[in-house]
């Protein structure tokens, strides 16, 4: 691991995840290498499997292709039903963080061990259906958790508010080098009332890919997210 993606989950702060599924998929590395200059650390990368859930992505050769051109802490969304089999495929291919998804698992320590052993960080993310009291007895052994504000499988849906109340339920859960993470239409109008409620990791793919000028939009949620977390 450098030392750029290594510093990463140590330091708690505010930052934004670009998700990759919004990017232009004819030009990745172009997209990539935008939000990394303008200073984003976290690149979110949205597998589905057409199983897990109604859609298919990109798998690891993508994974793959990325990974000499760029820098980014590689934040890997396994929205796929056995990411036992696929967990060291991924981290070979570059990915720094998997997290896999609490409804495909009765036996969850067995998918976080097994991730650590294959050499990556490891999350939990439970979908809006999903109580917290699910993740509760795993939280401690994860590096992060990621709440779903929509059903997992497509960018662009509007925010369901159940997930806030699941943020405020998690944060104090979570010691200080454990992230809180949410992701599904998070924009300007729901970036501030997600960090007041305790995220510290905010995915955006539309709001950020899907805009004009995604530089911009990208440093306007980090700044809105930054002046919420201020009145925590
Ligand atoms: C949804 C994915 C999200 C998606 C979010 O299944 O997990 O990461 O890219 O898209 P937006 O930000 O457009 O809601
Ligand atoms: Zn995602």
């Amino acid at each position: 691991m450098g030392i750029h993606r290594d510093f990463l989950l140590a330091q708690p702060r505010m930052r934004m995840a670009p998700s990759l599924l919004s990017a232009d998929f004819a030009r990745l590395a172009d997209d990539v290498a935008k939000v990394e200059a303008a200073g984003a650390e976290v690149l979110h990368l949205d597998v589905m499997d057409g199983h897990f859930v109604p859609n298919i992505s990109f798998g690891v050769p993508v994974v793959e292709k990325l990974r000499p051109a760029s820098k980014l802490f590689f934040d890997t969304h396994l929205m796929i039903t056995d990411p036992l089999k696929y967990a060291e495929p991924f981290v070979k291919a570059g990915a720094d963080l998997l997290t896999f998804h609490i409804e495909v698992t009765d036996q969850p320590m067995r998918v976080i061990d097994h991730v650590r052993a294959v050499g990556a960080r490891v999350g939990v993310s439970l979908n809006p259906g999903t109580r917290v009291s699910a993740v509760a007895g795993v939280v401690a052994a994860v590096d992060l958790v990621l709440v779903m504000s929509v059903w997992p499988g497509f960018g662009g849906q509007k925010f369901t508010e159940d997930a806030l109340a699941k943020l405020a339920e998690l944060r104090p859960m979570l010691r200080p080098d454990q992230r809180l993470e949410i992701d599904g239409g998070i924009g300007p109008a729901t970036i501030g009332r997600c960090a007041a409620a305790g995220a510290d990791t905010f995915v955006a793919g539309s709001a950020i890919f899907g805009q004009p000028d995604p530089v911009a939009a990208m440093h306007e949620l980090q700044r809105l997210a930054e002046a919420a977390r201020l009145t925590r």
